[in-house]
């Protein structure tokens, strides 16, 4: 009697338990829905590169290690010239060597990228 009494205690011990968990579950709350939008793309680094390889990779190498046509372009090899340096020999060119002017091909902004990766990103 003791044990099955026991027994009854903790099938309804059992029952409410399962009840409560099974009954009148809120829905989840809609939290705060976490913005889609489009995160701008990871601006200059990949574009500079691309720009790199469409006008620059012919003369200045795929690695920017330089060919016949033009010198490497790396941040040691820039080492000594100021940004604004560089960026006035992409916008300028040098006149009598195959280094042209940029400034009407590429935009201001696709110059600065350019500046900052060979003068700061190791190829
Ligand atoms: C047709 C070949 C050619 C192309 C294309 C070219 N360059 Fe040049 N570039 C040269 C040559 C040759 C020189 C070396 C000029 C000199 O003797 O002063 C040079 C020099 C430079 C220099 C100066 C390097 C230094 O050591 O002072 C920079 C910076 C440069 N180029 C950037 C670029 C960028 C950026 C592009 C692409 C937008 C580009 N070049 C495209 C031929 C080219």
């Amino acid at each position: 009697m003791r044990i099955s009494g026991l027994a009854f205690l903790l099938i309804i011990a059992v029952l409410i338990v399962t009840s409560c968990a099974s009954g009148a579950k809120p829905a989840p709350a809609p939290g705060p829905v976490p913005a889609t939008s489009p995160s701008p793309p990871p601006a200059t680094a990949t574009d500079a590169s691309k720009l790199y390889a469409v006008n620059c990779a012919a003369c200045h190498g795929p690695a920017r290690k330089g060919t016949q046509m033009g010198p490497a372009l790396t941040p040691e090899r820039l080492a000594s010239q100021t940004e604004a340096k560089i960026k006035e020999t992409i916008e300028k060119g040098r006149p009598g060597t195959a280094m042209t002017s940029w400034k009407g091909t590429l935009s201001d902004q696709e110059i600065d990228a350019l500046v900052r990766f060979i003068k700061s990103t190791a190829p």
